[in-house]
């Protein structure tokens, strides 16, 4: 109870943020979630497969409910997710037999998706992800980045330009409203620079092409490191990263930071010690660079109920009790 919160630690640099599922909202868990944040993700409700009922219509009881818990509690929403391979409706781009819907039949649901999603959420969202993991890991060659896409369900429907299809279809949304909502590519394995190699020349191409067209104006605002880590994760590398998107003209968002060490729940002391010291270095690079990162998100509160329990990742433990890694972070240097 006397822990100094995290976001008043980084008040004058950026948000910060954590995942939020229904049951951050009562209780202790509650308590933790809003002395330490000012942001907050939906973890797995905002995704595509969860916005339709059984009969393929849009459906938003649930995420409706989870927004109006985390504006009353006067947390900021970022949205999370618009177009992802993964807990999504599949319908949206495969027929019956599980085969790849034609391009316009595609195109048209990726678009009645994001603007329906967009435009029903509105400004309860400071910023969306609006297209996640679209590169591969390890790109072979990652200047070519329509090489290095993943063969998703959207891409073989599509084709390469689903993506910036998708940034368009929302983006007509806030140019319609008015709205100043931030538009985010996000993905994992942030720190490996092939990876961020493509993700570079991608947002780049998209970026160069739109500006061209609109008045210099950018189409994607943002890049959102995951920042999925572990303990041999070299900073340096992820610091690479950071600078080279932050030369693209774009904010930084880190998404979804947690970083694993030890197994089956148990962490060694020197683990415990090693975790902290990989956060603190973290928190220095973010630091470094806060005039160009909006908002640093851990992806959970404590290592209990993290989507990585085994490797105890987070600043808290199962008790909800600070680790080695809550001090590193509020006092990284
Ligand atoms: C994870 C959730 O934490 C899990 O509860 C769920 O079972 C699977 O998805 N990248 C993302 C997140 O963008 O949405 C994922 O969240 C973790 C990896």
């Amino acid at each position: 109870k006397d822990l100094i919160p995290i976001k008043d630690v980084y008040e004058d640099y950026f948000l910060v943020g954590n995942a939020v599922s229904a049951t951050d909202l009562e209780g202790n868990r509650r308590e933790l979630l809003t002395m330490h944040h000012n942001l907050a993700t939906a973890e797995n409700a905002m995704k595509p497969a969860y916005s339709y009922n059984d009969e393929r219509e849009f459906d938003f009881t649930e995420e409706d409910e989870l927004v109006e818990k985390v504006l009353e509690e006067g947390l900021k929403m970022h949205g999370h997710v618009l177009v992802w391979h993964q807990q999504s409706a599949e319908w949206l781009y495969t027929d019956e037999n599980g085969e790849p819907l034609s391009r316009e039949e595609a195109l048209e649901n990726l678009r009645t998706h994001v603007k329906t999603v967009v435009d029903h959420f509105g400004t309860s969202v400071v910023s969306w992800d609006v297209v996640n993991e679209a590169i591969i890991d390890n790109p072979p060659n990652p200047m070519d980045w329509k090489a290095s896409l993943r063969q998703s369900g959207w891409y073989q429907a599509i084709g390469p330009d689903y993506i910036e299809q998708a940034f368009l279809a929302a983006k007509e949304v806030l140019d319609e409203k008015g709205w100043d909502i931030k538009l985010y590519y996000n993905d994992y394995n942030d720190d490996n620079q092939p990876k961020a190699e493509a993700i570079y020349q991608m947002v780049k191409e998209i970026n160069e092409n739109y500006a061209a067209e609109n008045d210099g104006e950018l189409l994607i605002d943002g890049i959102g490191m995951q920042g999925h880590y572990n303990l041999n994760t070299n900073p340096e590398n992820v610091r690479r990263s950071l600078e080279k998107f932050i030369s693209l003209g774009v904010e930084v968002g880190v998404t979804e930071l947690d970083i694993t060490a030890g197994s089956e729940g148990v962490l060694t002391e020197e683990e415990a010690v090693a975790q902290g010291y990989l956060y603190a270095q973290l928190f220095q690079l973010y630091k470094e660079h806060a005039e160009h990162i909006s908002r640093v998100t851990f992806w959970g509160l404590n290592d209990a109920t993290s989507w990585r329990a085994d490797q105890s990742p987070l600043l808290f433990d199962r008790d909800m009790q600070a680790k080695p890694a809550y001090y590193a972070v509020i006092d990284p240097e």
